[in-house]
Order: structure tokens, then C-alpha cells, then sequence
């Protein structure tokens, strides 16, 4: 094969992957983003940590496919665990939900020492990856929102060595919304808050119209603040 070919979520997360770096794709599934890089000399080498048999088995066929063995190796095992420290400069961990990225992250902390780019893209929830980078030092450096076959993804970029603060007093809005795409707001961005803006209001109604406890009330003046952040976001 010799070539593979990314989707244009993965392409994007590939453009900010530094050059001359090597990687470690966590729940790499087939392994097209590693051996894309490998391929087009972006990284000198790549691990692909895969927990499942079956994406583990095709990561290992895309490998050979691509003529890659001994460039870029497959491990077997739960998140971080497949790595060493030191081992790799930048980290991807993509496609799945926010809370997964960060437990990944936050179970294999010590893997991450000599870690100095994070690139993750989650489908779900990415303000949680937000608040796992503010806690262990990681500075969120770039942000990128993309849709792709009418869903839309965010790629959060961080660095270890980068110590700018992309926050300003307004943190807690920005964690939720990110800082980046709050001033980038592109077409995906209005699309994903307006769709968002509905989903809250739904839910919004169906706690009003529940019985009420100290937990729902609670509940209801967090999804107010969000309904207010995002409608000063559209507006
Ligand atoms: C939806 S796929 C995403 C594949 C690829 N990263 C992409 O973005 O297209 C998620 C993959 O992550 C793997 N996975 C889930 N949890 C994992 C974990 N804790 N450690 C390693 N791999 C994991 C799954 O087996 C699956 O192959």
C-alpha cells in the first residue's frame, strides 16, 4: 500500500503534530494516523497503543501494509501503559469522548515525563480535557474545530515547556467553550453552540417540569450559565 489515506478529522489532527517528532497514537484503531505521519516524514517513528484485539490486528496489518515494521510498532494495552517514559515527544489521542482522553491521561501520568505535545481530539466533552490540562501543567497552545460528514470535532493542542495562560478572567466560560475557538468562530463553531444551546434548553425544561431537589436546583442554575455563556457566544 505505501500510502494512506486520512479522513479529514484525522488530517487535521496530523497538522499539528510538530515535525521530527515521535509519536504515540493511544486507541489508534487501524493505525492510519501514525503510519500517515511516518509516511510523510512528519514523525521519525511511531507506537500505536491499541486495548482491543480486533483494531490492534488491523493496526498491525496497516503497519505491514504500509512498509512499516520496525518504524512504527503496535502495542497491546490499556491507554499509557504501552509506553515508557521518555519514549515519544508528542502524544494523539483521538476519538473519543472527553472524560475517556482525560482518564487515559490521568492513569498514566508518570508515561507522560519527556511528553511535550499533547493532540487530542474529542468527540464529546472536551471542556473536561480543558480542566485535566489547567491541573497538570499542560498549557492549551492552539484549539480547531472541524466537521466532518455533518458531526463536528475539536482538537485541542497542549505543551508541556509553553507556560502562556490562554485564559483571561472570563476562565470558566473559556474552559467550557475554549479560549481559541472563542475567537476564532468559524461556521462549525456557530453550529456546534447553536446545537448545544438547544440540547440545554431541552434539558432545562425537563428538570423545571421534574420534581425538584436540592441536586436539580443545582443542576438547573449550572445549565442556566451555560445557556447564558453560549447565547453571549451567538449573539
Ligand atoms: C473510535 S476509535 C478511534 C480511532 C482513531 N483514534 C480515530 O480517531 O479514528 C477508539 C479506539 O480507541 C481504543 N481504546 C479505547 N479505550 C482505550 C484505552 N484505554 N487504551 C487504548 N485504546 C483504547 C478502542 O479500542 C478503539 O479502537
Amino acid at each position: 500500500m505505501n500510502e494512506v489515506n486520512l479522513s479529514r478529522r484525522l488530517k487535521r489532527v496530523f497538522d499539528y503534530i510538530p515535525e521530527g517528532t515521535k509519536l504515540a497514537d493511544i486507541g489508534s484503531d487501524h493505525a492510519y494516523l501514525p503510519c500517515y505521519a511516518v509516511l510523510n516524514k512528519r514523525c521519525t517513528s511511531a507506537i500505536v497503543g491499541e486495548i482491543t484485539e480486533g483494531p490492534f490486528n488491523s493496526a498491525r496489518s496497516t503497519i505491514r501494509q504500509s512498509g512499516l515494521e520496525g518504524i512504527v510498532e503496535a502495542r497491546m494495552g490499556d491507554g499509557l501503559e504501552v509506553l515508557v517514559p521518555n519514549e515519544v515527544d508528542v502524544i494523539t489521542i483521538a476519538g473519543m469522548g472527553g472524560s475517556l482522553i482525560s482518564s487515559i491521561l490521568e492513569n498514566g501520568k508518570e508515561k507522560l515525563e519527556g511528553v511535550e505535545t499533547l493532540v487530542l481530539q474529542p468527540n464529546i466533552g472536551a471542556h473536561q480535557i480543558r480542566y485535566w490540562l489547567e491541573k497538570e501543567g499542560y498549557s492549551l497552545i492552539e484549539e480547531d474545530i472541524v466537521e466532518e460528514d455533518g458531526k463536528i470535532y475539536e482538537i485541542l493542542v497542549a505543551s508541556k515547556s509553553n507556560q502562556t495562560s490562554p485564559y483571561s478572567e472570563q476562565k470558566e466560560k473559556e474552559l467550557f467553550i475554549g479560549p481559541f475557538l472563542l475567537k476564532k468562530q468559524n461556521d462549525a463553531f456557530k453550529k456546534k453552540w447553536a446545537h448545544e444551546m438547544k440540547n440545554f434548553e431541552r434539558i432545562l425544561t425537563q428538570l423545571e417540569s421534574a420534581k425538584q431537589t436540592e441536586e436539580s436546583i443545582q443542576k438547573m442554575k449550572e445549565i442556566q450559565q451555560k445557556i447564558e455563556w453560549i447565547k453571549e457566544v451567538l449573539s
